[in-house]
């Protein structure tokens, strides 16, 4: 399967992802923005979702009406901890939504990826999964989390995030090319310790105000 990147560039995406990136951006703004992009990025990303109908009564008449069709519920799964503030948008928009959590740090004497925290329903085998983190930067935390789900065996994953960089792009795509990826902007390059360049600074830190 072709390796997939989608940049939803609408138009009030990209202007609230401008007043994310601006250094002065208060924590308060900086949540309450993510939040909002995290919605319209969650109508776009569940552009496919397969539709059935089902019988309804309006106060008028009787309607064969949509109505979504899987059985079992979406899961986002968040990778902790920047991934919350899109969890936290999208959950607004899809309140029965399951949710997940996979939490990863690098060891930093050997590079590797190490998970601390896994917790996700446990009925997840046939499920769809959006896997989401503000950031994909070196794609580390990413592939690792992916290559987790995997193991679970899901319908489908697809991984959202707002800020992308190019590196991160291809080595998520070098393992996991049947994985789409959904973004708000692709970025140029990272600097040499694994920031998104422009970007808009540690995502975790801006969200939570911890620095
Ligand atoms: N994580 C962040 O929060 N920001 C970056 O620029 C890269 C990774």
């Amino acid at each position: 399967m072709a390796a997939e990147v989608t940049v939803i560039n609408h138009p009030l995406i990209q202007h609230k992802l401008t007043l994310m990136r601006r250094v002065e951006t208060s924590t308060a703004k900086f949540r309450a923005l993510l939040k909002e992009i995290s919605m319209l990025l969650a109508y776009e990303v569940t552009r496919d979702l397969p539709l059935k109908t089902e019988r309804i009564q309006t106060p008028m008449s009787l309607m064969d009406a949509p109505i979504l069709a899987p059985e079992k519920k979406m899961v986002l799964v968040s990778i902790m901890r920047a991934g919350q503030g899109i969890l936290d948008g999208m959950l607004e928009l899809m309140p029965s939504a399951r949710v997940g959590h996979i939490g990863l740090y690098r060891d930093p004497r050997t590079l590797v990826v190490i998970e601390y925290y896994f917790k996700v329903p446990q009925d997840i085998e046939e499920r769809d999964i959006l896997v989401v983190d503000p950031m994909l930067a070196t794609g580390n935390s990413a592939v690792a989390a992916v290559h987790r789900l995997k193991e679970t065996n899901p319908n489908s994953i697809k991984f959202v995030c707002l800020l992308a960089a190019p590196e991160g792009i291809r080595h998520f795509h070098s393992q996991h090319p049947d994985v789409p990826i959904y973004t708000a902007a692709i970025d140029n390059k990272l600097d040499e310790h694994g920031y998104i360049l422009p970007g808009l600074g540690d995502a975790g830190d801006r969200l939570f105000g911890t620095k």
